[in-house]
């Protein structure tokens, strides 16, 4: 099963804000993230998925917490503890790609386990405290992968990864 980080960096490295709002809306780069998810798990953290208020639709939906009294009222949404348990859930669950897709603490944890990153770079700075972990360019082969107007999209790939 392959792990893969999906998120969208400004310039100067920020990707939300502490009160859990977006600094920006752009539509394609929303499209971009609907049609490379759709159908597959999508793990966030519990912040996260409060900002997007439901679950996400035809993706089964992994909030991790640590409050174990956490509930929801939706159905087809799954609350686990840990990273490495959703991991195991999807792998179980003979999932062929999990995605996770943030927000910052849970892509600081998860940058070492994944096999993939799909990060969608931002034209322009924005303002939030959130940033994306330091990524250390040597072990990844980056490649550009989509050019829009507003963003760019990069597959990285860890280097010691068997391709297929
Ligand atoms: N640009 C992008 O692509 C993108 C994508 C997603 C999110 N975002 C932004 O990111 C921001 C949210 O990020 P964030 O760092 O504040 O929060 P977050 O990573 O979404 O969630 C943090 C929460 O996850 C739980 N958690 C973290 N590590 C855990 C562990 N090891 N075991 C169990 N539970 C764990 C904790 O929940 P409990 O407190 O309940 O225990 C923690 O408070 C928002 O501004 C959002 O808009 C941006």
């Amino acid at each position: 099963m392959k792990k893969i980080i999906i998120v969208a960096i400004s310039e100067n490295n920020v990707i939300g804000k502490t009160n859990g709002e977006m600094p920006w809306h752009v539509k394609d780069e929303f499209k971009h993230f609907k049609d490379t998810t759709f159908g597959y798990p999508i793990i966030m953290g519990r912040k996260t998925f409060e900002t997007l208020g439901k679950p996400l639709k035809g993706r089964l939906n992994i909030i991790i917490t640590r409050n174990k009294n956490y509930s929801v009222s939706f159905n087809d949404v799954i609350i686990l503890d840990s990273l490495e348990k959703s991991f195991s859930y999807c792998e179980q669950n003979n999932f062929e790609k999990v995605f996770v897709i943030g927000g910052g603490q849970i892509y600081s944890q998860a940058i070492s386990l994944v096999d993939e990153m799909i990060i969608s770079k931002m034209k322009f700075k924005a303002e939030g405290e959130v940033e994306f972990p330091k990524i250390n360019e040597t072990d990844w082969i980056i490649e550009k992968i989509m050019e829009h107007e507003l963003f760019e999209v990069f597959l990285y790939r860890r280097k010691n990864v068997r391709q297929n």
